[in-house]
């Protein structure tokens, strides 16, 4: 279920799009639920902002349910009754609940199965239960069933006091479902046909309701609220740091790391305080990313050393690469094996080749740079005219000088050298020197007389 506005957010965006550990509420609930059953089993009700929500999470190969009014949980199954019928269980999930596992989905299945029930709710133990549907129970403690689910604005104070929440997780019969669902009404508090009241139904038409109690309460929570969100974002991300842990990976206070939840690292990797690791970046093992670093979207290999505040978006590293400190790997960036970017040098769309080495305060956009070259302190590539990008080229084993600026398109051949502080407009052939500045002159003595001259006036 997704297609809810998510009111208490008071947000322009629709609740399961919101992000935590980096990617949009609803991406992880389908994620784990593809786990469960293959995509094409899986079906997403959407309705507000639904075209949004579609486009966000359509590379999955999930289907989709458009539940153009949202008239509450309940309608949003009845609004599904042609996608389910034929499916002799249907698994809800509420698109807002992200931390949910495999496990307990399989769990709830499960006991939904071996109780032969009509209906089968996940519940859990809250500490504070505020704003969730109670769960009422009927009979002796250990075997009792589920007379009915109360929301909290028709819950009477003693019901209140209920620890046992609903989860909004359940599993239905379908055919059971479909056959009662048109008993639900909307004469509640929010005027809405609520899902949870088909425990009441089911109880009195004398079917089978159950709950299975989660072990794990934090897995359920729901994220109405931007509190809720945050308190989830950490949990979500905390327990991430810890499979990265497990895996051999070492982060040095985690708590102040952003790693989002698509992030791969491998062993022996270093994660210094203050790291931002994004959408899907791969770190390979033995590297060491050093604070206030911030890398989206990029791959790096193995041995990569990142000191500290480098940021990168959308970049590939070679292993054993050097980057940094200060250094922006901008979207295009292709950093061979060893190769060196050093402070201040940023990068947009360029091949660097192996062991080449641009290490202080440059800009590099639109190259290709081969191997074994040398790209001096201060070198710009001049890729732009104003209306167009150009290429520069740089071939193996070259030499810029610093201060250079490489007036694309221009090509520098193998094995030539630039001379510091040169503009070079013009291609240059393998194995010469390119000199692009004007000749140096000196007046000797200049300086001298200049002092003498000016003794002379304050006397
Ligand atoms: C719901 C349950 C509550 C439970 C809680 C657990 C009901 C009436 N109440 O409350 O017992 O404790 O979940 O988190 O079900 N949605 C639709 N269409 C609609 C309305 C909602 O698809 O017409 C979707 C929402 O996008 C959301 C999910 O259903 O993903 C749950 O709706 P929400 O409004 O968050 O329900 P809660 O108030 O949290
Ligand atoms: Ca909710």
């Amino acid at each position: 279920m997704a297609a809810g506005k998510g009111t208490r957010l008071k947000s322009k965006h629709p609740k399961v799009l919101h992000e935590i550990g980096g990617k949009p509420i609803l991406a992880h609930v389908i994620a784990t639920a593809e786990k469960v059953v293959p995509a094409q089993d899986i079906f997403v009700i959407i309705g507000h902002e639904a075209e949004r929500v579609r486009e966000a999470v359509a590379g999955t190969g999930v289907n989709f349910v458009v539940q153009a009014e949202q008239r509450g949980t309940g309608h949003a199954l009845m609004v599904a009754r042609k996608a389910l019928s034929g499916y002799d269980q249907v698994i809800v999930l509420s698109g807002d609940a992200p931390l949910i596992t495999v496990e307990t989905i399989r769990k709830l299945s499960d006991f939904h199965t071996a109780q032969k029930a009509t209906m089968t709710l996940l519940s859990a133990d809250l500490d504070n239960p505020y704003g969730y549907g109670r769960v009422i129970r009927k009979g002796a403690r250990g075997r009792a069933e589920v007379q009915a689910i109360v929301e909290e604005k028709s819950a009477t104070p003693r019901q209140k006091k209920i620890r046992e929440i609903n989860s909004g997780f359940y599993a239905f019969a379908g055919p059971a479902l479909y056959e009662h669902i048109d008993r639900l009404s909307t004469e509640n508090a929010h005027g809405e046909y609520y899902l949870t009241d088909m425990a009441g139904v089911f109880h009195r038409a004398r079917k089978k309701v159950v709950a299975i109690k989660t072990s794990d309460a934090g897995e359920v929570l729901g994220s109405n609220t931007r509190a809720e969100m945050m308190v989830l974002d950490v949990r979500m991300r905390l327990a991430k740091c810890r499979a990265l842990l497990e895996q051999g990976v070492t982060i040095f206070y985690p708590h102040t790391c952003v790693i989002d939840s698509d992030v791969e690292i491998g062993a022996d990797t270093v994660i210094e305080p203050f790291v931002q690791l994004l959408g899907h970046t791969k770190i390979g093992a033995d590297c060491r990313i050093r604070s206030y670093s911030v890398i989206g979207n990029s791959v790096l290999g193995e041995h990569v050393t990142v000191r500290p505040g480098t940021i990168m978006e959308d970049a590939r590293v070679g292993a054993g690469a050097v980057l940094g400190p200060y250094s922006h790997l901008r979207p295009g960036s292709d950093v061979g094996e060893g190769a060196h970017v050093g402070n201040f040098v940023e990068t947009k769309k360029i091949k660097l080749g192996k062991g080449s080495k641009a290490n202080h305060l440059s800009y590099l956009g639109d190259a290709e740079i081969g191997e074994g070259v040398n790209i001096g302190a201060g070198t710009i590539t001049c890729n732009y005219d104003g209306v167009n990008k150009h290429k520069t080229v740089i071939e193996d084993g070259v030499f810029i000088g610093s201060d250079s600026t490489l007036v694309a398109p221009v090509k520098i051949g193998r094995g030539s050298y630039v001379a510091a502080a040169s503009c070079i407009t013009e291609d240059v052939p393998p194995d010469a020197l390119a000199l692009g500045r004007s000749r140096q002159s000196v007046k000797e003595g200049w300086a001298r007389e200049k002092r003498e001259a000016q003794k002379e006036k304050s006397r």
